[in-house]
């Protein structure tokens, strides 16, 4: 009944959501509500949407403001936000949920329902009409609490729509799995564990399973047949994995997403999470290490450079959220993968 208003996403803010991901994965248009998504109900630009649009442009995105908002504030929002050089459109008086706007929106972008995302705060209007035009949409928590009365009515009864996605959500993901990707020492294992045992899902992980079946380690493996024959072994137990795996969380060998055909069954194989680490702390990770192939050159932080470089944005692409983990403890991050599903 309360589905049409579902939010394919829900983010803690507009400002966290992890757009190089969403760009990797062939986003190139945005189109934002303003009040209490961007910033407080009736307040001007800032620096941090000025910052946060001058990324978004820079790496490529088209952005559109649409609000319900009448046109002197709208253009005010828009005048204070214009960055030199960025072409940034809006509308205002945009009747939210109706489609109409929303198309226009993507005219003036010059992007697709299939490359479009929306962002905002309200599920009956902002949310309901992003779905009612197949836009991918995403509801942030509004950035001021206190609000309108009528507002305040309605977050009621949102909170009821919200309370069976939740439900539902919660429901479709105990059916299916929890899969981690990422650099080499990310901490897919270790943290795999955790939350595991946190979900009461069962651990698995697709090195130990690929050394049980060639009764040997994956160093040998590399050494007696090569590389090649390495990633078949991989592409093999994922693909048993998709027919057979319920309920597990599964920490897969860092370059398991490299081939295309892994990308689409680590996707079909549940929920992907892309832990993202840098060099440094895989160097001092892995420091000592001889159980991996790959970085036993002489030239070991060179090596781990480029790849990780190269593999960054396969990694991006095939996850449905990521976690950067530097710094952070591991219940934190187990944390973090709970608190987003
Ligand atoms: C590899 C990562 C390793 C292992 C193999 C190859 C890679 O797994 O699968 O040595 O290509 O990045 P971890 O990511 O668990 O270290």
């Amino acid at each position: 009944m309360f589905r049409k208003f579902y939010p394919a996403e829900m983010a803690e803010s507009s400002y966290s959501i992890d757009y190089e991901s969403l760009y990797a994965q062939g986003y190139r248009g945005i189109i934002y509500d303003i009040d209490n998504t961007l910033v407080e109900h009736g307040a001007d630009a800032n620096e941090e949407v000025i910052e946060l649009f001058r990324r978004l442009c820079g790496m490529g995105f088209r952005i559109c403001l649409l609000s319900n908002n009448k046109a002197p504030r709208v253009r005010r929002f828009y005048h204070g936000v214009k960055i030199k050089g960025v072409k940034l459109h809006y509308i205002f008086d945009a009747h939210k949920p109706a489609k109409k706007n929303y198309r226009k929106a993507m005219l003036l972008m010059r992007t697709t329902k299939k490359t479009t995302l929306f962002v905002g705060d309200q599920l009956f209007t902002d949310v309901y009409g992003a779905n009612r035009v197949g836009i991918r949409s995403f509801l942030v928590k509004p950035i001021n609490k206190k609000e309108e009365i009528q507002i305040v009515f309605k977050r009621r009864l949102e909170r009821i729509v919200l309370h069976f996605y939740k439900k539902e959500r919660i429901g479709r993901l105990k059916q299916t799995n929890l899969v981690l990707i990422g650099f080499m020492g990310c901490g897919k294992s270790s943290v795999g564990q955790y939350l595991a045992q946190k979900c009461g899902f069962t651990f698995v992980d697709t090195d130990a399973l690929i050394e049980e079946r060639a009764g040997c380690k994956i160093r040998e493996i590399f050494q007696e047949k090569g590389e090649e024959y390495f990633r078949d072994m991989e592409t093999d137990v994922l693909s048993e994995l998709v027919r057979t795996a319920k309920r597990q969380v599964i920490a897969t060998g860092g370059g398991m997403p490299v081939r295309e055909k892994n990308q689409k069954l680590l996707r079909k194989l549940g929920f992907v999470v892309y832990l993202s680490v840098t060099p440094e702390t895989v160097l001092e990770r892995l420091q000592g290490d001889t159980t991996r192939p790959l970085l036993q050159k002489a030239s070991k932080e060179d090596e781990l450079r480029r790849l990780l470089t190269e593999r960054k944005f396969v990694y991006q692409m095939t996850a449905h959220k990521v976690v950067a983990v530097d710094g952070k403890t591991i219940p934190e991050i187990a944390a973090e993968i709970h608190d987003s599903i």
